[in-house]
């Protein structure tokens, strides 16, 4: 068995840091160095740190599924304001990136995470056409997964204590709206040009989607774990704010567009009956 590498990001500086932040400034306001960590048990810490290096990584992989969304609008021809939108969210995610390997880093660094960067760009189905490409990835990226991310943040803020974790928390959250949006902007512009295969094919990739998230909400509380509270953890309200997004923001706007979601298969997702 290969063992995948381990995940590890680098830095230029110069240059092409000054580019960055003057496009996305702010960075230096943030209340860096004042985490005080003197009163937290050790396992909370740690905990932090494995939640903030996982968060590191789900950025870097929004940029990536940003990236390809990107590629996927340009050679489907979709409104040129549309795809720079997308564009421009590849940057707030890099971003993200940043600011979040700060945090991480004031925690007391990362935790070892093993990816395979070259696995990083979600894949859609073989042989489809750039508009379907486009179509499943805005689908899966925007409309499932940012969108789930929203209320997941924002339960982490409500919850933070840490002035550090809430201005990192509202930077990140400040994104996330229109990074929730992108997905329907597309479908605005491109549900009737989908066929009722298509758009079948998109619900079926939505639902899947949703289930890979589903043990966010579906496991039982750790009772004995060391939920990092104050440093950007969940609660049962943070997953049951989950489990209603998945309704109001997914299933409801999907269906608007003609892209109708197994209702069992949800319904059994979100563990109700
Ligand atoms: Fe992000
Ligand atoms: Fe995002």
């Amino acid at each position: 068995m290969t063992v995948a590498p381990l995940f590890e990001l680098s830095w230029r500086g110069g240059v092409t840091e000054q580019r960055l932040h003057r496009r996305r400034p702010g960075a230096e306001d943030l209340p860096w160095g004042s985490l005080d960590l003197s009163g937290a048990a050790p396992d909370t810490v740690v905990e932090a740190r494995r939640i903030w290096t996982n968060g590191v990584f789900t950025e870097y992989a929004s940029a990536a599924a940003f990236a390809a969304l990107g590629t996927a609008l340009l050679e489907s021809g979709a409104p040129v304001d549309l795809t720079a939108a997308a564009a421009d969210m590849v940057v707030d995610e890099l971003f993200h990136v940043e600011l979040s390997s700060r945090l991480t880093t004031e925690m007391g660094g990362a935790v070892p995470l093993r990816f395979d960067l070259e696995k990083i760009s979600p894949l859609t189905s073989p042989g489809v056409r750039a508009l379907m490409r486009a179509a499943e990835l805005a689908v899966t990226t925007s409309c499932v997964s940012e969108t789930l991310s929203v209320p997941a943040m924002a339960r982490s803020r409500a919850m933070a204590s840490a002035p550090l974790v809430r201005a990192v928390l509202d930077r990140l959250l400040a994104d996330e709206g229109p990074h929730a949006r992108l997905g329907y902007w597309f479908l605005e512009w491109a549900a009737d040009r989908l066929t009722d295969a298509e758009r079948a094919r998109l619900a079926e990739l939505a639902v899947e989607t949703i289930e890979v998230y589903a043990p966010i909400w579906a496991e039982p509380e750790c009772s004995s774990c060391a939920a990092p509270v104050g440093l950007g953890g969940h609660d049962e309200r943070g997953r049951d704010a989950l489990r209603t997004a998945v309704t109001t923001s997914i299933a409801v706007p999907l269906a608007r567009h003609g892209i109708v979601l197994d209702a069992e298969r949800v319904t059994s997702t979100l563990g109700r009956t």
